[in-house]
């Protein structure tokens, strides 16, 4: 691209920031099943694992467009629970490539002032994983700007029955009485404590499942179905699965009329 193509690019993806920005409401929290790599590359008769590298990039530019448009948190599947049911050499290239992942990308993060977290059951990852994700999260710790969570060996049965299991222990141990629990509690003992739920779920390749994401943390989450895979999923994609956000109206079981007057009782306050 010549230097004025690239020019006029930065302009118009600023414009359309700028646009989602002025609409007032920009999820405080996203989350992502990336789904699709493998059809990617089938697609191109291509071994699965560059569906897996391309999709790296689709990470760099959503993670680079969260950033800019000022979302809090960002929640990527990257590896479920049940994905170590895959082929040993699957999952071995998949281990590696988070590695390497992690390594060349710590850096970049770092500079856009990026906090990297990680939630699942990290024990289980290769050691050479678990050490390149404990420096991604030690490195970035003071950062103030978007919060990347990571879930990696996550699965939403997973976070419950590690919270049940706690929660259960502290009521053993008399430090939490069984009559004061109750949903904000059980949240505290999630892996995305302090974290609001997410506002807004992304599904890549047209796939309409939770495939065991966060169960309990989605209950009221906007959803959007992407129809690309997730090697073909930029920042574009995500500025429509926004746009689209912005025009959901989020009644958490209420009726139409009463999210109106809360919404104007707001707006007169502020
Ligand atoms: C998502 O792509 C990546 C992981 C689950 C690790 P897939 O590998 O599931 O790709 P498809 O769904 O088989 O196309
Ligand atoms: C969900 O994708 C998990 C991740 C994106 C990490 P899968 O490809 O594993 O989901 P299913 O098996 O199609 O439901
Ligand atoms: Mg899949």
């Amino acid at each position: 691209m010549s230097t004025r193509r690239v020019q006029d690019a930065i302009r118009d993806d600023q414009k359309i920031q700028n646009e989602l920005k002025r609409n007032g409401n920009i999820p405080t929290h996203i989350a992502v099943i990336m789904d699709g790599n493998g059809r990617w590359a089938k697609k191109r008769k291509l071994p699965r694992i560059a569906g897996h590298n391309e999709g790296v990039e689709s990470v760099r530019d959503t993670v680079e467009s969260c950033g800019q448009l000022g979302v809090k948190y960002l929640t990527l599947y990257a590896f479920s629970t049940e994905n170590w049911k895959r082929p040993k050499e699957e999952v071995s290239m998949l281990m590696r490539l988070l590695m390497r992942a992690l390594r060349d990308e710590t850096d970049r993060l770092h500079k856009n002032n990026v906090r990297v977290h990680a939630i699942g059951d990290i024990s289980s990852l290769p050691q050479e994983v678990q050490d390149e994700l404990l420096d991604a999260i030690e490195k970035t710790k003071h950062n103030t700007g978007l919060n990347l969570l990571l879930a990696l060996s996550y699965s939403g049965r997973w976070d419950i029955t590690d919270a049940v299991r706690r929660l259960i222990s502290n009521v053993q141990q008399g430090t939490v009485k069984t009559e004061n629990i109750n949903d904000h509690l059980i949240s505290e003992y999630l892996s995305t404590k302090n974290v609001p739920d997410p506002d807004l779920l992304i599904r890549t390749s047209g796939e309409f499942r939770i495939s065991n994401f966060l169960l309990w943390q989605l209950a009221y989450s906007e959803i959007y179905i992407s129809d690309l895979f997730w090697p073909d999923f930029r920042r574009n994609e995500l500025y429509k699965a926004i746009a689209e956000y912005q025009k959901r109206e989020r009644r958490f079981g209420m009726v139409s009329e009463q999210v109106q007057t809360q919404k104007s009782k707001a707006s007169y306050v502020g």
